[in-house]
């Protein structure tokens, strides 16, 4: 990371693949200095993997059911992530927990996106819950993996408002939007050998004071 080379990408979803698609573009678009070299997925019809193939990425299906334990299913994903030489295992919707030897396999090569300001309203039914709670405002974090439920230190957040007539179809589509802008970027940052993490924080060279409140206020109000 940090050199010349596209950074090679592990995508693991297991949906309609939305996010891997802002990669893809992000990419030909020449914004981001990365390659997808594997699309591993748990739903053989996950619509992620049709995605992939429009574009000519390899694909890969694990099923649970195959594996007698979660150590055996991850134990064959590393395989395939290594096969394909991968550098950055990047989850986008993959609705499994990774084991303490995944993570170790790949410490701080795993990043995730989540749909909610962490560490507000971690794990599943996020757009249920921030409504339930009422807060005003909500948006999408790229982080770092480590053991925890969507824990690991944090990369980028964008913030969206909530308004009052939202339900949760119409909160969640206000932040995909900015999903698809802060998972290429977070990555980019990475491809650069940007980021250092610091504890719990994620600092990125060479941005400046201004730069950086111009990026949390420009996500804030598109
Ligand atoms: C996104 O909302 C992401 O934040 C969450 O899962 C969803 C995946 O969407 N982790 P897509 O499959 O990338 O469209």
């Amino acid at each position: 990371m940090g050199s010349d080379l596209p950074l090679r990408l592990g995508v693991l979803a297991s949906g309609r693949g939305s996010n891997l698609q802002a990669i893809i573009e992000a990419i030909e678009a020449g914004k981001l200095t990365a390659e997808v070299r594997v699309v591993i997925s748990d739903q053989a019809e996950a619509y992620v993997l049709e995605r992939a193939r429009k574009h000519g990425i390899p694909t890969a299906t694990f099923h649970a059911k195959d594996y007698p334990s979660r150590e055996d299913f991850d134990r064959a994903v590393i395989q395939c992530l290594r096969d394909h030489q991968v550098e950055l295992v990047c989850l986008a919707g993959f609705m499994r927990i990774l084991s303490p030897t995944f993570i170790q396999q790949y410490k701080n090569h795993i990043i995730n996106i989540h749909p909610a300001l962490l560490p507000a309203f971690p794990g599943l039914h996020v757009q249920h819950k921030a409504l339930e709670y009422g807060v005003k405002f909500s948006g999408c974090t790229v982080h770092f993996v480590d053991e925890g439920m969507d824990t690991g230190p944090i990369i980028i957040q964008a913030t969206v408002p909530v308004l009052d007539g939202d339900d949760e179809e119409a909160l969640a589509a206000r932040i995909l939007h900015f999903e698809h802008q802060i998972y290429p970027r977070a990555i980019q940052l990475i491809a650069q050998g940007r980021l250092q993490i610091v504890g719990r924080r994620v600092l990125c060279k060479g941005l400046e004071k201004e730069d950086q409140q111009r990026d949390a206020w420009g996500f804030m109000n598109p």
